[in-house]
């Protein structure tokens, strides 16, 4: 990763700033870029000047072709969006809220993905994320599962259509969002108390599976699982 210059869309918190921050370490220079800029800029302050930050808000597509054409060259692309309004009972949840969620998640990363095929290094890489609801049940998730299984479906399409450059997801499970937090473990029980892990996964845990992805040049179409079992329990 020394010397690579890769774009996080969403890296302000979270998984994508855990990964930021891993990869600052390991020699790359990255550059953050959600909505809210002042929050970025405290952030950057804190990595340091091997990170650098940008305001965009990746549901708007005349906004991120803006944004490619003030970046330049790059060398991958991740996208680690979480909408602001995700889950919810299917009978209680209003159409406008789902579509907003897939404005944000779904064609934030697919319009990040179109427009960045002029700056983006021909080897280098895209990783999305997508979430395991794509691929298992679970009450009130339904507007995520969809979003999710249309981001894994696009990765494997896109990598078949955009090589050389590779298309990766990772698919995280319950991963910790504040620290080790007990209520959303309490939570995360009441879904699912069969994680074979028997714990949220922790962010670093998850930003290793970009890491991966990013480094290993044979993955194409892969969607890495980070989920302590979840899925095989
Ligand atoms: N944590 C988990 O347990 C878990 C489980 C399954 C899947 N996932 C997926 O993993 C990813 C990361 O999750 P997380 O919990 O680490 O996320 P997070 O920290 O809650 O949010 C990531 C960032 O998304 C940005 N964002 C939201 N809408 C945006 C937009 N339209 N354009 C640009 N940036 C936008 C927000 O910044 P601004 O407000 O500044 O825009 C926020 O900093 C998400 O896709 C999530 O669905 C997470």
């Amino acid at each position: 990763m020394k010397g690579k210059r890769i774009l996080i869309v969403g890296g302000g918190t979270g998984i994508g700033l855990c990964l930021a921050k891993q990869l600052i370490d390991m020699g790359a220079q990255v550059v953050i870029a959600s909505r809210n800029i002042k929050k970025l800029e405290r952030v950057c302050t804190e990595l340091g000047t091997a990170a650098s930050a940008y305001p965009l808000d990746a549901g708007d597509e005349q906004a991120v072709i803006g944004f490619y054409s003030e970046l330049g060259e790059f060398d991958h692309l991740v996208v680690t969006i979480r909408p602001d309004h995700l889950t919810g009972p299917f009978t209680e949840s209003a159409p406008a809220d789902s579509r907003a969620a897939f404005d944000a998640k779904f064609w934030g990363q697919y319009i990040l993905a179109r427009y960045c095929l002029d700056t983006i290094s021909a080897k280098g890489s895209i990783v999305f994320t997508s979430g395991i609801a794509a691929v298992r049940g679970y009450q009130g998730f339904s507007c995520t599962a969809a979003i999710n299984g249309a981001i894994e479906s696009l990765t494997k399409s896109l990598a078949v259509e955009l090589a050389p450059i590779r298309v990766n997801a990772v698919t995280p499970g319950f991963i910790e969002r504040f620290g080790d937090d007990t209520e959303r473990w309490n939570m995360v029980q009441s879904l699912s108390a069969r994680i074979p892990a028997k714990r949220l996964g922790t962010q670093i845990e998850a930003a290793n599976a970009y890491i991966y992805l990013l480094q290993n040049q044979y993955t194409s179409g892969t969607i890495v699982t980070v989920d302590g079992g979840e899925l095989s329990a």
